[in-house]
């Protein structure tokens, strides 16, 4: 923890007076400075209205009365923009969401790692390629995967980049969850050719007849199926790691409402494993703004840590406001997770626990690639839904890493992929992701950890 006094009085800016971890050595100061003013005079991203929105609904998780899935890339990239890809990944958290909808019975707040997830922490500031020492890559919001000296100079040039790739993303995710793409009526629609004919796929088409049929008995017994918003819109928040900090402060806006503070490039935003000291800029940062923030928390974390989080982030102790994000890992998770939720539960503090499967469990195999054990990822999830069925504790959701894509980047699950399958297409520009098949069974498994 740092010694550093935190400033008395927040502002957007009052961060820069604590130390913050993970900020790239941008190498010109004024371009940086050009690229900041300009973020800051583009408009929000998001309303704080949304993101109040999200913490009610956030508030009901806490509760148990709702169940929050957050899922998308480790990374988003310049590269992989395209408006199928966004359109995948919607379609791929909307049956997730469906499958536990109607399996857990309980409403989903389903919330993308999207439209603004570009940055990433790293463990070392530099790293070796071919006996040539390089800037580590952090993402595409900072610098470019390519393993040169060019590439990898961070260039702040690409902060505004992102803002306008997230802008767009954001349009089209809008325009998908209200202009009909995810009309409940089209259930059948988001299950993907190449998912189809697998044996989730055949299971989701089983749920999705259930469910069409479902809607043909409310509209026989009276109910208007057709005019109601319900069946033909749903709610979509968007979130990312608030790591760079001069970038979160350019898009933080006064309400004209509240006259509070909002970070309006998401709805939510969550602090990573490293940069979650108390005392560090990355937390006072967010301790301003009033969107739902989440921490993650590693197996190291104790309980203090996390009252002093809890004290900084949600000193009014609001349902919604705070989601605690564990990621022990599934060796770990038996011993690190119960005095956390225990602790957590007996100092009174409102929180929404969810679990993060996949960042405690990543290893590298002898080919070269990271990856993670689908089994792993469920074994994880099983000792979270136990360790709070034990404590009377709300296990209130899932923090996962996916695409809509056909990717082979995670071991197991059903197609039951295998190291020398790793090669074949392999497109994560950082941390390994559930491919779509993967994830739709992770969603049977999760329906059925909730229902018991
Ligand atoms: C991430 O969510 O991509 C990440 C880096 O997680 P963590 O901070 O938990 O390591
Ligand atoms: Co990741």
């Amino acid at each position: 923890m740092s010694t550093t006094a935190p400033p008395q009085v927040w502002t957007p800016s009052s961060w820069t007076a604590l130390p913050a971890g993970q900020q790239p050595d941008w190498p010109d100061a004024g371009a940086l400075a050009d690229a900041l003013s300009t973020l800051a005079a583009q408009p929000p991203l998001v309303f704080a209205g949304e993101a109040r929105d999200l913490q009610s609904r956030l508030g009901q998780v806490a509760a148990g009365e709702a169940f929050l899935l957050q899922g998308g890339d480790c990374a988003e990239t310049f590269a992989a923009f395209s408006a199928d890809g966004i359109r995948d990944k919607l379609k791929v958290l909307l049956q997730m969401a469906v499958v536990l909808t109607y399996g857990a019975q309980l409403p989903v707040v389903k919330v993308g790692r999207i439209a603004g997830q570009f940055a990433k922490p790293r463990s070392a500031a530099t790293e070796t390629v071919d006996g040539l020492r390089l800037p580590v890559y952090r993402g595409d919001a900072v610098n470019d995967l390519q393993a040169s000296l060019e590439h990898r100079t961070p260039d702040p040039g690409r902060l505004v980049r992102v803002y306008h790739q997230a802008a767009a993303t954001l349009n089209l995710l809008r325009a998908f969850t209200r202009g009909g793409f995810a009309d409940l009526r089209r259930v059948h629609a988001w299950n993907q050719e190449f998912v189809a004919a697998s044996a989730q796929g055949q299971r989701y088409c089983v749920l999705a007849d259930e469910i069409s049929r479902s809607l043909q008995f409310l509209a026989a017994c009276g109910v208007d199926v057709e005019h109601d918003p319900r069946f033909h819109t749903v709610d979509f928040w968007t979130s990312h790691e608030a790591l760079l900090l001069g970038y979160e402060q350019a898009l933080t806006r006064r309400d004209s409402l509240t006259g509070d503070w909002y970070d309006c490039s998401a709805h939510m935003l969550w602090v990573g494993e490293r940069t979650r000291d108390p005392d560090g800029a990355h937390v006072h940062f967010l301790s301003g703004v009033g969107n739902p923030v989440g921490v993650k928390l590693g197996p190291t974390a104790t309980v203090d840590e996390v009252e002093a989080l809890a004290a900084r982030l949600n000193p009014a102790n609001e349902p919604g406001r705070l989601t605690l994000i564990a990621r022990m890992g599934a060796p770990r998770v038996d011993e690190a997770l119960p005095p956390l939720v225990r602790g957590v539960r007996d100092r009174g503090l409102a929180v929404v626990w969810s679990c993060d499967p996949m960042h405690g469990n990543t290893f590298t195999t002898d080919g070269g690639y990271k990856t993670r054990r689908f089994s792993d990822v469920l074994h994880e999830l099983r000792v979270f839904f136990g360790v709070h069925h034990g404590e009377g504790t709300v296990p209130g959701g899932v923090h996962i890493e996916l695409t809509g894509d056909d990717v082979t980047e995670c071991l197991g699950g059903a197609q039951e992929i295998a190291d020398l399958d790793l090669g074949q297409r392999y497109e994560t520009a950082c941390d390994p992701r559930l491919n779509n098949q993967q994830a739709l069974e992770l969603a049977f498994q999760l329906a059925e950890m909730l229902r018991a």
